[in-house]
């Protein structure tokens, strides 16, 4: 039975990863910072056939609390198969434009709370030589886009973060898996004018991951066609890209 930590656990993506997960009996440590959503999760996993869950509640931006976090997980699980950051919030680019603390707190939530966590996690796997550490990036770290490079520049550094994780890990035959989602239909893009059939369900998304995980994939386009749409937005040359209203 697999024991799996998730941060941001009640993300759409990551419950949705959960319940593929539940299906195979796997032990929970769920983190996250809303306790009513955290119960309604756990309660959704539990009736799928999970093992048994380990709730915690943590602000993922208390940094403090990150190796208090880890070391309760430890006492629970023993050890982590699976170690999956999810959490997120996708910013109002012009609101970070005007208000530079908006900026660094959106940066901060999406990136910095990333590295910290996994800069622990990575010294946890790297003592227990196995696992995976999985990190939901984006699409949007692959290039600045005018209209969401706050958000974009965040999952640039937790793509860049990882690639080096990988190539650190890899030697002691820890297994890191950088996870790039296209448009997914969750809360974070409710109400966002959408292009809709490049909109990819949560399950849909979720299968990827978690067959993604299983086969020691290193970097995930989720659904896998975004790996051609971000080769052509990358070839664009810049000249031309500044252009574009994308
Ligand atoms: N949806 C997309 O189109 C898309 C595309 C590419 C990448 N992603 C990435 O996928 C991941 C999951 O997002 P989602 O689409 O599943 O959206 P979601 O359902 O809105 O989930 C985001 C989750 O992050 C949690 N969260 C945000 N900041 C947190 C913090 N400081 N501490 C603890 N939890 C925090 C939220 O908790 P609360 O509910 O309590 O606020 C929520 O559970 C994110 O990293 C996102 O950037 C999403």
């Amino acid at each position: 039975m697999k024991k799996v930590l998730i941060i941001g656990a009640t993300s759409a993506i990551a419950s949705a990863c959960a319940r593929l997960w539940a299906g195979e009996h796997c032990e929970f440590f769920l983190v996250a910072r809303s306790e009513e959503k955290l119960e309604l999760t756990a309660a959704d996993l539990q009736a799928r056939g999970a093992g048994r869950i380990h709730r915690y509640l943590m602000d993922a931006m208390a940094f403090d609390e990150h190796p208090r976090m880890l070391g309760h997980c430890l006492d629970a699980l023993g050890q982590i198969d699976i170690a999956l950051i999810a959490h997120g919030t996708l910013p109002d680019q012009p609101q970070c434009e005007r208000e530079v603390a908006v900026a660094i707190e959106q940066f901060n939530n999406n990136a910095t709370s990333v590295i910290a966590l996994g800069t622990l996690l990575a010294n946890h796997f790297e003592r227990q030589r196995c696992g995976t550490l999985a990190v939901i990036s984006s699409v949007a770290g692959d290039r600045g886009r005018g209209s969401n490079y706050l958000y974009g520049a965040a999952k640039a550094a937790v793509t860049t973060f990882c690639d080096g994780l990988q190539a650190r890990l890899f030697k002691v035959g820890v297994h890191v898996v950088t996870i790039k989602p296209g448009f997914v239909d969750t809360p974070m893009t409710q109400g966002l004018p959408l292009p809709g059939p490049l909109v990819a369900s949560p399950a849909r998304v979720a299968q990827r991951i978690v067959q993604g995980i299983s086969s020691r994939a290193t970097t995930l386009y989720a659904p896998g066609f975004w790996a051609l749409i971000m080769w052509v937005i990358r070839a664009i040359p810049q000249p031309l890209f500044k252009r574009l209203k994308l």
